[in-house]
């Protein structure tokens, strides 16, 4: 296509986060000084009062998926451009946007696609209500497996759909999805199925033949499958995402692809998701929602994002490399706490912890995390089935920081010692 490709892209993926290869260094990033956060609008802290019910600025905020870190220098930097344009109109034309999404999808992940592909939603729940509207209608069923990320339920049953929850089975300490199960029990109102990969609160990274399996079981029942990938970019080294269309290509034609700089390079506040279908039929579909929804893409989003992709591969790197450190760190010394368990993972920076060995019920587990480790994380029980008895915390926080979190929390469950 004779795009040219962005510099930072050409790093050969084998060897991305395994050392510090970028011309610039990893040294050049600061993940360890603890920014001041209250009092920004930081969801992550100013709604702890709110949710959690206290006012102690003590208390260590490891619950909403966003990171304590300061974005990567070049997207500030673009955004400091728009402000200097001083133009803020609604937004149009997002062709070399598109051909930057396009390029860090092959030249990270793999995947091919035509940059024509390419939707901008106001985040990836949004988007999940776009196709949610496009493929389904109040009654109908809609398949989660079960934990998993709590917005699709409240998403689903906000738009009067039913959740279908198929349980993920633990085996050998990591899950796995259960899909003979899952078809014995189908009862014929199911229209999509929403697979998170990679998996939060899991951490997993779900295998080519995995998803290649799903997909078939799509296609045997007619279901669209929604790939939710916005965590993608956030794999620890040696530890490559799959994206579902290239592990499933005979099934693209029912996949729909949503995913965000935002998670990997922590622009949640820019609202700004991407929706990818392959099919024609299906863009046509989407668009005409998102055309009804008189939705426009976010310019500061939108100009995030690019420069995320187009510039910031560097910084991602040095980012994995911290974030899998600290989770090397935190399964040490939490896992070695008694009755206590931390799933491994490959990626994400969220970790899924069972506590369902030390015999506690969740309303203790929760209280003894706020009120004696001062940790703000998430019960597992906003998660759907099989959450009990866990608790999801974030770690992509200075290794300080966290540093403090495992000594209060060896702290708060030391009579099991
Ligand atoms: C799997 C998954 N999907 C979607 C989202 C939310 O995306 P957005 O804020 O773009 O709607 C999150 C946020 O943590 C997530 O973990």
């Amino acid at each position: 296509m004779g795009r040219k490709r962005p510099e930072a892209l050409r790093l050969p993926h084998a060897v991305i986060g395994s050392a510090p290869h970028s011309p610039r260094g990893f040294m050049d990033f600061d993940f360890d000084t603890p920014l001041e956060l209250w009092d920004t609008h930081s969801s992550k802290f100013d709604s702890i009062p709110r949710v959690f019910g206290t006012d102690d600025r003590d208390v260590i905020p490891m619950w909403v998926a966003d990171m304590d870190f300061a974005a990567a220098p070049a997207i500030k930097e673009a955004l400091r451009a728009e402000i200097e344009r001083g133009y803020f109109g609604y937004y149009a034309n997002t062709s070399p946007v598109d051909m930057v999404v396009a390029d860090w999808l092959k030249d990270r992940h793999g995947w091919e696609i035509d940059p024509s592909w390419v939707r901008y939603t106001h985040g990836v729940i949004s988007g999940f209500g776009d196709v949610l509207a496009t493929y389904s209608k109040p009654g109908d069923g809609v398949i989660l497996f079960a934990p998993v990320y709590h917005a699709f339920y409240r998403q689903i049953e906000a738009m009067g759909r039913e959740v279908v929850e198929s349980l993920l089975k633990l085996v050998n300490g990591r899950y796995e999805m259960d899909l003979d199960a899952l078809g014995a029990a189908l009862k014929g109102h199911e229209k999509v199925v929403v697979l998170c990969s990679p998996h939060n609160p899991g951490g997993r990274i779900w295998s080519a033949e995995e998803l290649r399996q799903l997909a078939e079981f799509c296609a045997a029942h007619d279901l669209i499958l929604i790939s939710d990938e916005i965590h993608m970019d956030l794999t620890f080294p040696g530890h490559a995402h799959v994206p579902t269309c290239v592990a499933a290509p005979d099934h693209i034609d029912r996949i729909v692809v949503l995913t965000a700089a935002s998670k990997g390079f922590n622009l949640a506040g820019g609202e700004t998701g991407l929706l990818i279908a392959p099919d024609k039929g299906i863009r046509t579909a989407i668009d005409k929602t998102i055309l009804d929804r008189e939705s426009s893409p976010n310019r500061f989003g939108i100009a995030m994002t690019r420069a995320a992709f187009e510039s910031s591969g560097d910084w991602l790197d040095a980012l994995r490399v911290y974030l899998a450190e600290n989770f090397d760190i935190w399964k040490d010394r939490v896992g070695a706490i008694p009755g206590v368990s931390v799933m491994d993972m490959h990626g994400t920076y969220l970790s899924w912890v069972d506590f369902t060995g030390t015999g506690m019920e969740d309303a203790e587990i929760k209280a003894r995390i706020l009120n004696d480790a001062k940790i703000a994380a998430s019960p597992g029980t906003q998660f759907g089935t099989g959450g009990s008895g866990h608790m999801r915390f974030n770690l992509a926080l200075p290794r300080a920081t966290m540093m403090t979190a495992i000594e209060r929390l060896e702290a708060a469950f030391s009579d099991l010692q």
